[in-house]
């Protein structure tokens, strides 16, 4: 059976964003999934002379096993400022000390959920940017906006916003 991770990028024990990546995980049939928490993997900041002194903290290494030994992510973003959030960015840049290929060229869907208008567009905007360049194949994207009118009850409420989910993890699920 396949198997995929699905995780936020967040630390928050009510992320949206894990609502949303665990409820795109649960429209995919017969394939294993594992919802990954950052919270799993806790790790130092990231700073050269703590690299220097320790190496590489195990944390990373084990969040990179999961990418590597998955056939497929699906990743939530939190928008903090228009970028990512510290714990993402975090554990990303770890990441990458010990692989550039983070995404070890695993179909991706990027998603983003925010309690405003924009829907996390500008991380969006980021991640599209540089993920493919780390091996990530993005196979579809998606912007969750107003997530408090728009998700309840562990799903998308909102008919049009709940097909065009269905659509981007059709075809997720179609690649991996
Ligand atoms: C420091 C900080 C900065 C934020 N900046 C943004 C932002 O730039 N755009 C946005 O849509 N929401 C922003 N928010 C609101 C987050 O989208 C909101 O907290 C959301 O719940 C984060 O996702 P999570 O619940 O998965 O952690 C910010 C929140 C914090 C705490």
């Amino acid at each position: 059976m396949k198997k995929i991770i699905a995780f936020a990028g967040s630390n928050s024990k009510n992320s949206i964003n894990n609502d949303l990546a665990t409820y795109a995980s649960s429209l995919i049939k017969d394939v294993e999934i594992s919802v990954l928490d950052l919270n799993d993997f806790e790790l130092p900041l990231y700073g050269i002379d703590f690299e220097i002194e320790h190496g590489i903290p195990d944390n990373a290494l084990k969040f990179l096993d999961h990418i590597k030994s998955s056939d497929g992510i699906i990743l939530s973003l939190a928008e903090h400022n228009g970028a990512y959030s510290a714990v993402f960015k975090n554990i990303f840049d770890w990441m990458s000390r010990a692989e550039k290929n983070v995404w070890y060229d695993k179909p991706m869907l990027l998603m983003a959920a925010s309690p405003g208008g924009r829907g996390g567009q500008s991380v969006l905007e980021i991640a599209q940017g540089k993920f493919p360049r780390m091996g990530a194949n993005i196979t579809g994207v998606f912007s969750l906006p107003f997530f408090q009118k728009n998700f309840s009850e562990g799903k998308i409420i909102d008919e049009e916003l709940n097909n065009h989910l269905k659509q981007v993890v059709s075809i997720f699920s179609n690649v991996i």
